[in-house]
């Protein structure tokens, strides 16, 4: 009710006619900027504390408001609205189980893929294949284990971000995979410990958004689907799943963690980079396995049916993390159109399934309305033929390859052990010079060089290194070997996180290979050390050497692996194997040492960051199977370092926040997002607290030099958005086509059933045993009118006048130091506090260029709409406030080298 008011208000709000009216805006270019960061203003709508009552459950204060029925795709864009036409024509030749087929996995190993749909051979429409993941293609062989989402976001280089989608979606595509899950923008990072921030590019939902954008275009080029994980809020590992957590008296776990929002982070961090892959055409989202506000994800009506489909006008489908749906009929009323891999959690191999049979079920006995099916299923369709680059696919267009064996002959099944034996895996090559160089490329830009006191690197034999030491267990391979499962190994270099995410590594070019090789052929001498522990042998080494490279590590992943009792999250910011011992040992010897640290996240330099013989410090997020030559070429300057750290490095642990893992107090965990918009950088700003190294720092061999900011308005800012168009009419209704359910039993005539495989079919005729729509308890606020006109949606992404470019930005660039160099602009905002606070500065814009010594480029922004709005949670709309909006073109988020000001008023 009170949802419906709000609506209503907002409707009112949006269509009176003045609001829209052009803003005056008035520019200074270059003004006197005050480097005093803090932000103590306090605006009129400010948004109340968090919630937090003590002694009271926050189930209280964070639930979601119900909201159905689930939008019917097909109703924005006309090239959407066609291929909706066109897969209506399809969907509508399918019986009630084939349309089930589609939208129920056929069981954890029940097929070569990580989640396999049932197929429609009568349409010819094969078992779809749903491949992980966002690093290049898992469990199989001849592919590139390429650099993490993270490295990616370290590189800020848009145009690389988008050549490694398409290298990664070049292998899926020749491996026979249809729908890639990746890429992950979520977790966003709000968690420095977090297990999967490598997956993603970064903690700043700016960086997420572009980043993820140019992965979901150049993935979907090539002509396989993209679903973007994690939808929304699977900020740690810790409880993301009950039934997972079975040791440290975790076993007591009664409900996966609820990770709980507020209505403003919502909008401008979690949300924001799902608008920008969804508007960049997206075909499919994963919703996470963590409640959101004491809702599971994959059945939380206000988060599938509204904020995505509605407002973010999301026309593919929404999946299901694995084993992430809890409820058959209310998952599907709430949104879920897909799940995977087709079981209840843990239950694998039992064939026990919310949908498939049940599914059917309820769709006989009118439980769930025909029509929810059929959208279901049309929108696991329509981006096929939505979206140029692809292709519904054929039976002649399968998978090469299982993800159950590495054997080139095997049972069919043979996570089961059952079925004739057959060729399973074809060792098709997926690689590439293409993908080779993109893989190569990145890691390259990814390196980010922390500290350079005494210019000691790029490393050259004529500043008298003439022996080198390489050092630590970071440096070669593993004892065990590259490949352990999911990369699960950390006693060596690290390609990578742990988990789903992980790739096997078609060879791997190890710091100490690279390093060593590149050393010998210019006449030194190497010496090398992975003894962490005793560290006699390796402190004698460190004395006679002219220049010492330590590679010290820090690991972490997903959540259902654990390494030395970190179970995915991290459990401290330390560095692994004596790390910091390590260091002190050989720096205490040695006066010129160079310290690596390979880490899925920022971790505690204070031990030794100031120490003078440590000289040079470097930071590498995974990076992939060329970690070692990306490394060697920045050490001895082929390359010169562009990376920026895409997180902040905090001096002290308290300064991050902490990873939920007691369940002491509470067995259905509850996770307060009371950061609010202030994560990393924002955070630290906001209370003036110094971190080691900011967010966007990253030195290079050279120096460069700003001018001329120019800001141009292109057009005039308005408070408040235009009502966007109304849906459009849907060409075609499919009929209902109940009959008899004789028709969809199992029909034992044509083949046998393979043990655990799920299937569509009704156990028996008696579709009564799941109560019928009259006395079914439907969810609270569940109807079935449909929304005609949406407040705030319109397009893809939300609406579409959030992407008009209002003003744009240029600066000139300017070389002026010794070495050729990728430089990184890095625009940043300040929001005027008419209505709400902000932070200090958020990040809007990034544009890398690179130059010779003595060149000068333009780098170039462009601001959009909704880069100068707030989320307005009285109001429930974007608003831009009037008042002075401060413009920063920065080396750094601390950075600042011009600042310009644009004011903003009636
Ligand atoms: C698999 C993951 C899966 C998880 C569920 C792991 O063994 O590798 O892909 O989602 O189990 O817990
Ligand atoms: C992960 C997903 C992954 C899925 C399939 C889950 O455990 O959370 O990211 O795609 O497994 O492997």
């Amino acid at each position: 009710m009170m949802f419906e008011f709000v609506i209503w208000l907002t409707l009112l709000l949006m269509t009176k006619p003045s609001d829209t009216k052009p803003l005056r805006s008035e520019i200074k270019n270059e003004i006197h900027f005050d480097s005093n960061i803090t932000f103590e203003k306090r605006g009129l709508h400010e948004e109340a504390p968090l919630f937090y009552i003590e002694d009271r459950h926050p189930a209280e204060f964070f639930y979601s408001d119900p909201y159905y029925p689930s939008p019917l795709g097909g109703r924005i864009d006309h090239v959407w609205q066609k291929a909706y036409d066109k897969a209506r024509k399809i969907v509508e030749k399918m019986s009630i189980t084939e349309k089930v087929n589609l939208t129920t996995g056929t069981g954890w190993g029940s097929g070569p893929c990580i989640g396999n749909t049932g197929g429609v051979p009568r349409l010819g429409i094969p078992n779809l294949c749903l491949q992980d993941g966002p690093n290049g293609v898992r469990y199989t062989d001849y592919v590139t284990n390429f650099p993490s989402g993270l490295a990616a976001g370290t590189t800020f280089n848009k145009e690389l971000i988008h050549q490694r989608g398409k290298a990664i979606g070049k292998e899926h595509k020749a491996k026979g995979v249809h729908m890639v899950l990746g890429p992950v923008v979520g977790p966003i990072g709000l968690k420095a410990a977090g297990g999967r921030n490598w997956e993603s590019f970064g903690a700043d939902p700016y960086l997420q958004g572009i980043a993820g954008a140019a992965t979901v275009e150049g993935l979907q080029q090539q002509g396989v689907l993209s679903i973007v994980r994690h939808f929304i809020g699977n900020e740690q590992e810790h409880f993301r799943q009950v039934g997972e957590w079975d040791d440290n008296g975790w076993d007591k776990l009664d409900e996966s963690i609820s990770s709980n929002i507020g209505d403003r982070a919502m909008h401008e961090i979690y949300l924001w980079p799902f608008a920008d892959v969804i508007r960049s055409g997206a075909g499919g989202i994963m919703c996470s396995y963590n409640q959101v506000n004491n809702t599971y994800a994959c059945e939380n009506s206000y988060l599938l049916n509204y904020l995505l489909k509605e407002e973010l006008g999301f026309q593919g489908f929404v999946v299901s993390d694995w084993g992430a749906q809890h409820t058959g009929v209310y998952s599907s009323l709430s949104g879920l159109d897909m799940t995977m891999p087709g079981e209840i959690f843990d239950d694998w191999l039992t064939g026990k399934s919310y949908w498939g049979p049940l599914l059917t079920r309820a769709v006989y006995n009118g439980t769930i309305p025909q029509q929810r099916l059929n959208d279901m299923v049309t929108r696991i369709i329509a981006p096929w033929f939505a979206i140029e680059t692809l292709k519904l696919p054929s039976e002649d267009n399968i998978p090469n390859f299982s993800s159950w064996t590495y054997h080139t002959y095997s049972q069919k099944f043979p996570y089961q052990h059952f079925g004739p034996i057959v060729e399973q895996n074809f060792h098709q090559n997926a690689r590439s010079t293409f993908s080779e160089e993109v893989a190569l490329n990145v890691a390259r830009e990814a390196i980010v060089l922390l500290k350079n006191d005494g210019h000691n690197l790029p490393v050259d034999v004529g500043d008298g290194i003439k022996r080198i030491l390489i050092a630590g267990v970071g440096a070669g391979p593993d004892s065990k070997g590259f490949d352990c499962k999911d990369q699960r190994c950390t006693d060596g270099v690290l390609t990578s996180g742990w988990g789903s995410a992980a790739v096997n590594n078609p060879y791997v070019i190890t710091p100490y290979e690279a390093i060593s090789e590149r050393a010998r052929s210019l006449g030194m001498v190497v010496d090398f050390s992975n003894e962490n522990w005793n560290l006699d042998h390796v402190s004698e080494l460190a004395d006679y050497a002219d220049l010492s490279i330590v590679v010290v590590n820090s690991d972490g992943g997903e959540g259902f692996i654990e390494v030395d009792n970190n179970y995915g999250d991290r459990n401290n910011f330390s560095l692994w194997h004596n790390g910091d011992n390590l260091i002190k040992h050989i720096s205490e010897r040695c006066r010129k040492t160079i310290v690596v640290v390979n880490a899925i996240g920022p971790v505690n330099m204070e031990k030794w960051i100031d120490n003078e013989n440590v000289v040079g410090v470097i930071y590498m997020p995974p990076l992939g199977q060329f970690v070692g030559k990306a490394l060697m070429e920045i050490i001895f300057g082929d390359v010169n370092p562009s990376g920026k750290l895409p997180f902040t490095i905090a001096k002290k642990k308290s300064h991050y926040v902490p990873i939920v893992d007691d369940l002491s107090k509470n067995n259905d965990p509850q996770d307060n997002f009371d950061r609010d918009i202030y994560i990393d950088y924002r955070f630290f700003d906001k209370h003036n607290i110094k971190p080691r190294f900011e967010f966007g720092f990253g030195l290079s061999y050279t120096k460069f030099e700003l001018s001329n900011l120019n800001i141009l308005e292109i057009n005039s800012p308005t408070e408040y958005l235009p009502y966007p168009e109304d849906y459009l009419p849907i060409y075609r209704t499919i009929e209902d086509d109940v009959c008899d359910p004789e028709d969809a039993l199992f029909p034992h005539e044509e083949f046998d059933p393979v043990p655990g495989f799920i299937y569509p079919y009704l156990y028996n005729e008696d579709v009564r045993s799941l109560p019928d729509e009259d006395d079914f308890d439907y969810p609270k606020g569940y109807n079935t009118y449909f929304k005609t006109t949406p407040p705030l949606s319109g397009g893809f992404g939300g609406n579409p006048a959030l992407w008009e470019i209002l003003f744009s930005v240029k600066a000139k660039v300017k070389n002026i130091g010794k070495y050729k160099g990728g430089y990184v602009g890095q625009l940043y905002i300040e929001s005027p506090s008419t209505l709400v606070s902000s932070p200090a500065k958020v990040l809007r814009g990034f544009d890398k260029v690179f130059l010779e010594p003595g060149e000068s480029k333009s780098i170039h922004f462009d601001i959009l709409h909704r880069d100068l709005s707030i989320w307005d949670v009285e109001s429930q709309q974007w608003i831009i406030q009037t008042g002075t909006y401060k413009v920063y073109i920065a080396s750094s988020s601390r950075r600042v080298e011009l600042c310009g000001e644009i004011d903003i008023g009636i």
